[in-house]
């Protein structure tokens, strides 16, 4: 197995990137972004809960998204191996990651972290939403969501790089530069599928 966590700021491209190193290397991708929106449109307990932080740019409790995540793992026992995107976010999260893959036999191999100007990422969101539906998308809230960003989840690059994990990478250029920079890191680990 092979375990990947992809990195960064609101608007870095994790959920871009995320699509073209599935297809690439055939890894299952779990995003608690897309898996906690998906509960708000179904209208959850979890979904209702989640939906009061997620509007205000706000982390969801940590319990809420290590619950689902767990669950996600063990859905897919066979995989080649996961792409964590927007997870982990605080320490506590990260700390609860590493217990679980332990639990499972294997651990994260990779954490690679891209890092892009704070101006870029706001004009990335502004623009993403005129056409995401995304509630969160809109210049008050994505001030929110990165000052959380700096605030909490900074951090989890630290506990990573404490296990020589971490590689940072430029987040910035066009998408298909940065996903050649990402594969290249992989491939130290990983042929493509
Ligand atoms: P989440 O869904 O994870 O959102 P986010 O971290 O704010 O990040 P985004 O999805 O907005 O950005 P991205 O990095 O995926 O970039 P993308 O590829 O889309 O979380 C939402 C909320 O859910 C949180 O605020 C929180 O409330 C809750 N939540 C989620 N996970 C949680 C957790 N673990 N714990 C607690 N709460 C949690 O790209 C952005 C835009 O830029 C797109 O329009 C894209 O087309 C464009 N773009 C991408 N790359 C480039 C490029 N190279 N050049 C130009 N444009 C580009
Ligand atoms: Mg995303």
């Amino acid at each position: 197995m092979f375990n990947l966590i992809l990195f960064g700021p609101p608007g870095s491209g994790k959920g871009t990137q995320s699509a073209n190193i599935t297809s690439a290397f055939r890894l299952e991708h779990i995003s608690t972004g897309d898996l906690l929106r998906d509960e708000v449109s179904r209208q959850t307990p979890l979904g209702v809960e989640a939906k009061k932080y997620m509007d205000q740019g706000l982390l969801v409790p940590d319990e809420v998204v290590i619950g689902m995540i767990s669950g996600k793992i063990d859905e897919q026992a066979d995989a080649r191996g996961f792409i964590f995107d927007g997870f982990p976010r605080t320490k506590a999260q990260a700390e609860a990651l590493d217990k679980l893959l332990e639990f499972k036999n294997t651990e994260i191999h990779l954490v690679l972290a891209l890092e892009v100007p704070e101006q870029e990422l706001v004009k990335r969101l502004v623009g993403r939403g005129a056409t995401s539906g995304r509630s969160d998308d809109n210049e008050e809230v994505i001030a929110k969501r990165i000052k959380e960003y700096y605030a909490k989840t900074e951090a989890v690059a630290g506990h990573y790089n404490a296990q020589g994990k971490l590689e940072r990478i430029q987040g910035s250029g066009t998408i298909d530069g940065i996903f050649s920079s990402l594969s290249k890191e992989i491939e130290k680990y990983l042929l493509p599928a």
